[in-house]
């Protein structure tokens, strides 16, 4: 089995390979500008992974891992406009350094490259390959939708928050590691066992990533401070929040969230006062280790030693510490 670092070069070396070097450069200039800034390049890593439990040689998997990859990065370029987010990987978003249309048009192309990949991928279980790359694709437009479908409710439920999370984000993660399993011919067993795994973990992932939005360090994280209070997104932090209010915070807290005349820097700081009064960072890290828990015991009865599985546990558990 190849460790951590060896997989992360093998897929490293890979994307390196690719050339988006093409005509007009308005299209593809900020595709290459994307991919350059590199972020964690965790789901081909989990892919990767899956695959390397059910044999030691992964070349197989590289171009699926690249697919998932390139449809993630498709997925920020949108996700950023809709979120008006400025910055990302410590660097102007596309939309904010080319403008919106832009960043439509290079993420739409990113989407086919990412088929266009997946297609090389050489299995005779080419079409559960795509089954499951599109069912996770469609499901995280889902999650999207509510996402800012919730941005405009006051009623959001946590139940309602957690489906949300795991529809645009834990999906993905899910389906890279059953894409390796997959590709590696594991049982379906095995390959739902390692998506309820991913599933599990992803819903940590979000919540960690809500943490980070409000309580990370800008330098680190690479986006903007308090960008999801800013837009009411309906995160974790703030749904508890508001259920652990007293009505005297409660109403300081609806005040902010629809007050015009404040600045963004003044409801930030507002609202993360009203967190930290609350011990929100507290009861946010209870569900973080939650989900982790619950996605470690989603991998008991699985065909494949501890010891190999142990890469993919710590990894998980090394996620909990991530500043990034
Ligand atoms: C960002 O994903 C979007 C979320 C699902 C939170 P990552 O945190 O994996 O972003 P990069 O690719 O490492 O920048
Ligand atoms: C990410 O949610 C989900 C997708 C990009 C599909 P966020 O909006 O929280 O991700 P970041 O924080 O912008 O990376
Ligand atoms: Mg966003
Ligand atoms: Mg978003
Ligand atoms: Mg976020």
């Amino acid at each position: 089995m190849h460790d951590v670092k060896t997989l992360q070069e093998i897929f490293n070396a890979h994307l390196k390979e690719q050339s988006f070097n093409a005509q007009p450069r308005e299209l593809y200039q900020p595709i290459e500008y994307t991919l350059a800034l590199g972020g964690k390049r965790l789901r081909p890593l989990l892919l990767l992974m899956a695959r390397n439990l059910y044999g030691h040689e992964v070349k197989d998997a590289l171009d699926a891992a690249l697919a998932i990859e390139v449809f993630h990065n498709f997925t920020l370029l949108h996700d950023d406009i809709m979120d008006q987010a400025p910055l990302r990987r410590n660097k102007p978003t596309v939309y904010k350094k080319w403008n919106t249309n832009i960043a439509i048009l290079s993420g739409d192309v990113m989407l086919v490259k990412a088929y266009d990949y997946l297609s090389k991928t050489p299995s005779k279980n080419l079409v559960a390959i795509l089954a499951t790359f599109n069912k996770a694709a469609v499901q995280v437009c889902e999650g999207q939708q509510y996402d800012m479908n919730f941005e405009n409710r006051n009623d959001v439920s946590i139940d309602e928050y957690i489906k949300m999370i795991e529809l645009k984000t834990a999906v993905l993660l899910a389906a890279s590691l059953k894409l390796g399993a997959i590709i590696g011919n594991a049982s379906n067993d095995d390959a739902e066992k390692l998506y309820a795994f991913g599933l599990n973990m992803g819903i940590a992932f979000q919540l960690q990533d809500d943490w980070l939005d409000a309580f990370g360090n800008e330098n680190e994280f690479g986006k903007q401070k308090g960008g999801d209070i800013i837009a009411n997104k309906k995160t974790y932090l703030l749904l508890k929040a508001q259920e652990l209010a007293s009505s005297e915070i409660k109403t300081k807290l609806s005040a902010v969230m629809y007050d015009n005349n404040i600045t963004a820097t003044e409801k930030v700081d507002t609202v993360i006062d009203c967190y930290n009064e609350l011990n929100i960072e507290t009861e946010i890290q209870k569900q973080i280790q939650y989900y982790n828990q619950k996605a470690i015991e989603s991998l008991n009865g699985i065909s494949v030693t501890r010891d190999k599985l142990q890469i993919i546990i710590s990894l998980a558990e090394n996620l909990l510490n991530r500043k990034s």
